[in-house]
């Protein structure tokens, strides 16, 4: 194979040999992306209506923010956090457990919602010790969940990129699966949401008792999945009865809000909407990421409960472990920087707002569509489930790879979302050999979105839906 020399890339990542499009910057309000083909230099700017994946809360540029960062640089030292603590991650941490309302009394600062993942494993195991109890060592999550790219991040989750690392993953004794969340598909007709309700913690109670309740370590789910489901919201009274089955069998209930959580749903933290949530306080350890930062910084981290706090304070008083870069002082002051104006700009509020006008428009725009079978989400983290047949929810033909498809149709319109396959399941045979079931469109724009930035968006989704029912059905 011959490269271009300009197209050649010295990153591994992605197609390794080749650079493909490179962004060289954002335009105008910080929506907008700069792409360029390094071959010809040909540039064509976008409207990035998922926010780099689900991250960039306040967009790609913000100078309120940005021209503080020689000043915070200056004003911060690198000091390893198991020695010495800085101001800004306590600010951060104060800051964060306040906007929780009491839910949370601690909080633990990583790089990358991978990474919070595996702390949050570990930390479970250590509130068990801490308490003399030296059998639980299990982590149940649900299948088509993703938590992350890490080893325990990997072996908690599921999907299309788990099946070849299976050999060097933690055992499925180790980590038992209780199904995927998938209202429109599974909750049947016939069935009220109480029953929907009744039949999803009836699966996570046979979960508890197939894999010996007293050696659960903790539950991990998304409040709302993300990339590989395409948000399905679950159903009221599910979050709290969940949380009641942990906390029959002793075990702690951890929410991953790392894709969907900090407003991106329309609420501080998503285990708070009023439609889903939990109705009383939060969970024992919740997961957070990319908006805290806003792709400004690298910053993921863990809220820990008062009970959480309380076992370790009355155990050894400490957390086991330090990485270099936890609690880094320049990157929680972006951090707390970001979220203070995501406060004082009331753009939670933005999101609920414009988030509910791109849906209803969605609804609206493609309900004759015939291969829009669902529109679904909460705040601006919203996704169109693509299928053959809306009545019988037949999906397409995987090698058709619709999602990927209308990916392409919608960047051709000037758009970004993230168009995905295996939304419904797969089926692995191979390195090169998997089969994605099921396609949906996702997308997730920054908070700062106006209705203007979100016609566009939906514009754009709209006419490639159409255009696509055409080519597909002919
Ligand atoms: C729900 C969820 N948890 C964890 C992660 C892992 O975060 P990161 O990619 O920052 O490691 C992601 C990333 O997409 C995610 O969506």
């Amino acid at each position: 194979m011959t490269i271009d020399t300009k197209h050649k890339s010295y990153v591994f990542q992605k197609k390794i040999a080749e650079k493909g499009l490179m962004c060289v910057g954002s335009k105008n309000d910080g929506m907008y992306l700069v792409l360029e083909d390094p071959t010809t230099g040909e540039q064509k700017t976008v409207l990035d209506g998922i926010s780099g994946a689900a991250v960039c809360s306040l967009g790609h540029n913000d100078p309120e923010i940005t021209s503080q960062f020689t000043k915070w640089a200056e004003e911060s030292a690198y000091t390893f956090g198991a020695y010495y603590g800085n101001n800004a991650a306590e600010e951060l941490s104060k800051f964060m457990c306040d906007r929780s309302k009491g839910a949370f009394d601690s909080c633990l600062w990583t790089q990358s919602g991978s990474e919070a993942t595996e702390n949050a494993i570990k930390i479970m195991r250590q509130y068990h010790l801490e308490r003399g109890d030296d059998k639980r060592y299990k982590i149940i999550s649900r299948l088509q969940s993703y938590h992350g790219f890490t080893i325990g991040a990997l072996s908690v989750g599921d999907g299309t990129r788990k099946p070849p690392f299976k050999k060097i993953l933690l055992s499925d004794d180790q980590t038992p699966k209780m199904p995927q969340l998938y209202p429109y598909r599974d909750w049947k007709e016939g069935m009220t949401e109480e029953d929907y309700t009744k039949h999803l913690l009836e699966q996570a109670e046979k979960c508890f008792v197939e894999n010996d309740p007293e050696t659960i370590s903790g539950v991990i789910v998304e409040t709302v999945g993300g990339s590989t489901v395409g948000t399905p919201t679950p159903p009221k009274g599910y979050l709290d009865g969940l949380r009641a089955l942990c906390h029959k069998y002793g075990a702690l209930f951890m929410l991953d809000e790392v894709m969907c959580g900090l407003g991106r749903c329309g609420y501080d933290f998503t285990y708070m909407h009023p439609d889903f949530g939990l109705t009383t306080g939060g969970p024992d350890i919740l997961s957070v990421g990319k908006t805290i930062g806003s792709g400004f910084v690298t910053l993921a981290g863990l809220f820990l409960s008062p009970n959480v706090c309380k076992v370790f304070n009355e155990g050894s008083g400490y957390i086991l472990g330090a990485q270099t870069y936890h609690s880094h002082a320049f990157t929680c002051r972006v951090g707390l920087a970001v979220q203070q104006k995501i406060v004082r700009d009331n753009l939670v509020e933005n999101v609920r707002v414009v988030g509910g006008y791109i849906k209803e428009q969605l609804k609206e725009k493609l309900k004759d569509c015939k291969i829009a079978g669902d529109v679904r989400g909460a705040g601006n983290f919203l996704s169109i489930e693509a299928v053959k047949d809306k009545v019988t929810k037949e999906y397409f033909d995987p090698k058709l790879a619709v999602g990927p498809n209308l990916h392409k149709r919608i960047f051709d319109k000037g758009v970004v979302v993230m168009g995905a396959s295996g939304t419904v399941g797969y089926e692995y045979h191979g390195l090169n050999d998997v089969t994605a079931f099921g396609d949906h469109v996702m997308i997730g724009p920054a908070f700062t979105a106006t209705k203007d930035h979100a016609d566009i968006i939906v514009n754009a989704i709209v006419d490639a839906f159409y255009e696509a029912e055409k080519d597909l059905l002919g």
